[in-house]
């Protein structure tokens, strides 16, 4: 029972629930062992693609003017050290952790460190949340591809006002008065987005989403650095605004806002959706390395290289060249005027004004869609490996499958994208849906697995000594912020959105929005139970025993890892 990296992958999938329970084990031991990361440059890019997404170039740029700019930044780095850094190690941990039994997703992973039966329930929520994501977050992808041809055809050109372009942006997403694009414009690039991030998930760990990630991440770095560039060197404006205007603003920093709780919980949750920490998507990841690899400096790297991108250069392109055109106060009233205004609508106005603006904004949208790619095709392996591991099923079928599945439930997005559809989802599952996973995962990993086994399991293999204050942050602060974080955010924001007394998205809830707002949660909910289902039935089907833990499974013999 010795198997072997090259023998499985491609071929049948195995037959689980075999009767032989031998059999059975080195069929689980193969589909596993046909995935693994290729080398360790590759492990990093993908990781880093993971995290490098839509959020560092969209969101916090427009978090970060929300919620005053320089104040802002202080509660941001605060949370990076004492969340964002301990629970990178403790996904990963928990995910490396988990491949020893051959699971990737989150109720293997709980139940692989919690021989308890609520443990695998529990994991639910490293489903739905990773699925809702996908849905709403390729969709949002699909507008930069769409933007990124917009601007190549200069298709928008001599809409020269924040209004017109606001206009034009509400016209592709089918809301509004205006009408520019066909209806079925917003149908067609999502299908697109689509298909392509499932035939890359569909070639698996190494020949697909690693392949795809030595491709993007550096395209989009090379496109992002040669953005900033751009932006800084922006004449003043009539008004006499410049780039260096627009860098003081959030970098300055600013001591007004610290009281403001509200400042807090932004950073804190910015932190979560840059880094895809709360998600299992790490972790999933984190399941192909085996004992000997490092965990410790990869997931630093992949921190670091993910806040690069984001502060550095996620800093230097939006805001700034918002600040230029418009002063900072002209910013922060666009910011303010709905989450997606200052990535495509301000944006096209700026390029409209630079010399070079077509090339420009293609390389700004086409960027955005490399760094959501690299991150969208993270959202569907822990439910891939739920699929394959427990059920199965071949992984061409679970990517496409799934890939219906997004389809079926994007429609939704589209049709009622006005009525606050996506706003519902994002908030629960994109939201505060991060942190509750974030809490069981440190719940389970540290308390229950217990802090000496975490740490000393973060440790196997790795290159680097983590400083001991970071065990105490990892024992004691993470998790006390987290429940802070989970019972302010609940009573000054969750309780208050489910009761109705505020939208999701900000503002009032309006009357007609309820039934939409009603579907969203049922949707939700729905596949929750779905899940719930699933589980119970993989646990039964594989004969897993709660108390006496998951089988494990043999190392791989050498040649899974460069
Ligand atoms: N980190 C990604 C971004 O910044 C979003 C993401 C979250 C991706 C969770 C995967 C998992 O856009």
């Amino acid at each position: 029972m010795s198997p072997r990296a090259d023998e499985a992958g491609t071929g049948v999938s195995p037959r689980p629930g075999s009767a032989d329970p031998d059999r059975r084990e080195t069929e689980n031991a193969r589909t596993r062992a046909g995935e693994a990361w290729g080398t360790r440059i590759g492990l990093i890019l993908a990781m880093a693609g993971n995290a490098v997404g839509l959020g560092n170039f969209l969101r916090f740029p427009t978090q970060a003017a929300n919620n005053g700019g320089g104040s802002f930044m202080i509660t941001y780095f605060a949370a990076l050290l004492l969340l964002g850094i301990p629970l990178m190690w403790i996904e990963w941990g928990l995910g490396r952790n988990g491949g020893r039994y051959r699971k990737g997703h989150l109720p293997g992973l709980l139940a692989a460190v919690w021989r308890h039966p609520a443990a695998k329930y529990l994991g639910v929520v490293g489903l739905v949340i990773p699925m809702a994501v996908m849905v709403y977050y390729t969709y949002i992808e699909s507008w930069t591809l769409a933007y990124a041809f917009f601007s190549a055809t200069g298709d928008y050109w001599g809409r020269e006002t924040q209004d017109a372009m606001v206009g034009y942006l509400r016209s592709f997403q089918g809301v509004g008065e205006e009408r520019v694009h066909g209806v079925l414009t917003p149908f067609l690039f999502f299908t697109v987005t689509l298909v392509v991030n499932i035939w890359v998930v569909s070639k698996g760990v190494a020949a697909g989403i690693e392949r795809l990630a030595r491709i993007a991440m550096p395209t989009l770095f090379i496109l992002a650095v040669l953005l900033a560039i751009a932006v800084l060197l922006q004449p003043p404006s009539a008004g006499g605004d410049t780039p260096i205007r627009g860098l003081q603003f959030i970098y300055g920093p600013d001591f007004s806002r610290l009281t403001d709780a509200s400042v807090w919980l932004a950073s804190a949750g910015q932190i979560f959706f840059t880094l895809s920490v709360g998600m299992g998507s790490l972790a999933a990841y984190a399941s192909y390395l085996s004992r000997r690899d490092d965990i410790a400096l990869n997931g630093l790297a992949t921190a670091a290289t993910n806040e690069t991108a984001e502060v550095v250069l996620g800093g230097t392109i939006a805001i700034p060249a918002a600040v230029t055109f418009f002063g900072v106060s002209g910013a922060v009233a666009i910011a303010q005027s709905g989450s997606f205004n200052l990535g495509f609508a301000t944006m096209s106005v700026v390029f409209q004004q630079m010399a070079g603006g077509q090339l420009l904004g293609t390389a700004w949208f086409g960027l955005l869609f490399f760094a959501g790619i690299t991150s969208s095709v993270a959202m569907l392996t822990p439910i891939l490996a739920f699929l394959r591991e427990e059920f199965g099923v071949r992984r061409e079928w679970a990517a496409w499958g799934l890939g219906g599945i997004t389809f079926v439930l994007g429609l939704l997005h589209i049709i009622w994208l006005e009525h606050g559809f996506l706003d519902e989802w994002d908030y629960w599952a994109g939201t505060f849906g991060l942190v509750v996973v974030a809490l069981l995962e440190v719940i389970a990993f540290v308390w229950i697995y217990g802090p000496a086994n975490a740490w000393r399991s973060i440790h196997e293999g790795a290159d680097i000594r983590i400083p001991r204050f970071f065990k105490f942050v990892i024992t004691y602060v993470t998790p006390v912020y987290l429940l802070i974080i989970l019972v302010w955010w609940g009573a000054t924001d969750a309780l208050p959105i489910l009761g109705l007394s505020r939208a999701a998205g900000g503002g009032p809830v309006v009357a007609a929005t309820l039934p939409y707002i009603w579907a969203a949660r049922a949707a939700l909910l729905g596949m929750a139970m779905v899940f719930l289902v699933l589980i119970h039935w993989a646990w039964r089907r594989n004969g897993y025993d709660d108390r006496a833990g998951l089988p494990e499974v043999p190392e791989l013999q050498g040649g899974d890892r460069a």
